[in-house]
């Protein structure tokens, strides 16, 4: 059993993956089905930290496991929702943690009704670019905040993984980057998960594989390392 050691500590965790209408029916969406997000709250909460989970499209039964008296789950859909929810939480919280796959592109438009074939063949969607949340919340930190971002790559081998990793973290200016492989058998879908934990040093400060809540937990673990 883990101290409590994040007691008193006030951090906002996004889970899931966003979904972009295409119509009434359809969406551009993505694999994550928020495990390693929801494990994040958890592990927040369970170490005494009050958490705000902002959950995308987190199946009940995966949201189920944050359900403690110090998580408060606010549900999203779009990357749009999520960026206001989370911009929100992050005004009054210690750290951010931003573990939600997030739609890059939404359709330009968003038909009233449901596209048919017989409107005549659909041979494209014109997509526009989502505001980069996390690129927001690093330009508004505050003294003190620590924020986290997570990375999804296909990796070539150890050496890539990591290479991407530094140089991630570098351009999206966060304190500390988890970057996972989703090419083999790891991440999304997967009840267990690796990753790297680059710090602000250009470093691996942490390596962790295992369950969602092991990788929670050193995720924690770095990120009070870095606030020390
Ligand atoms: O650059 P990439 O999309 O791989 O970075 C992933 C990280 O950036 C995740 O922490 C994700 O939540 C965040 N992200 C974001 N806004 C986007 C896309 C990704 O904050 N539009």
């Amino acid at each position: 059993v883990r101290p409590a050691d994040l007691t008193g500590l006030r951090v906002a965790v996004t889970a899931g993956g966003t979904r972009e209408p295409i119509d009434p029916v359809r969406f551009l969406g993505n694999r994550s089905s928020g495990r390693q997000g929801v494990a994040l709250a958890r592990a927040a909460a369970d170490r005494g930290a009050e958490v705000v989970l902002i959950a995308a499209h987190v199946e009940q039964a995966v949201r189920a496991d944050a359900v403690h008296p110090r998580v408060s789950i606010v549900p999203v859909g779009t990357a749009a929702e999520l960026g206001a929810a989370v911009t929100s939480a992050a005004e009054s919280a210690d750290v951010v943690v931003m573990a939600a796959a997030v739609a890059d592109y939404r359709p330009a438009a968003v038909a009233e009704r449901k596209l048919s074939k017989e409107d005549g063949p659909l041979d494209e969607i014109e997509l526009v670019k989502n505001d980069d949340i996390v690129a927001g919340l690093v330009e508004a930190r505050r003294p003190g905040q620590t924020i986290v971002g997570f990375a999804a790559e296909t990796a070539e081998d150890a050496a890539d993984l990591r290479e991407r990793g530094i140089r991630k973290r570098r351009r999206k200016g966060v304190d500390l980057l988890a970057v996972n492989d989703v090419s083999e058998g790891h991440g999304f879908e997967q009840p267990d998960n690796a990753v790297l934990i680059v710090g602000a040093s250009d470093t691996v400060v942490a390596e962790a594989s295992g369950s969602k809540r092991h990788v929670a937990d050193a995720v924690w673990d770095a990120v009070r390392g870095a606030r020390a």
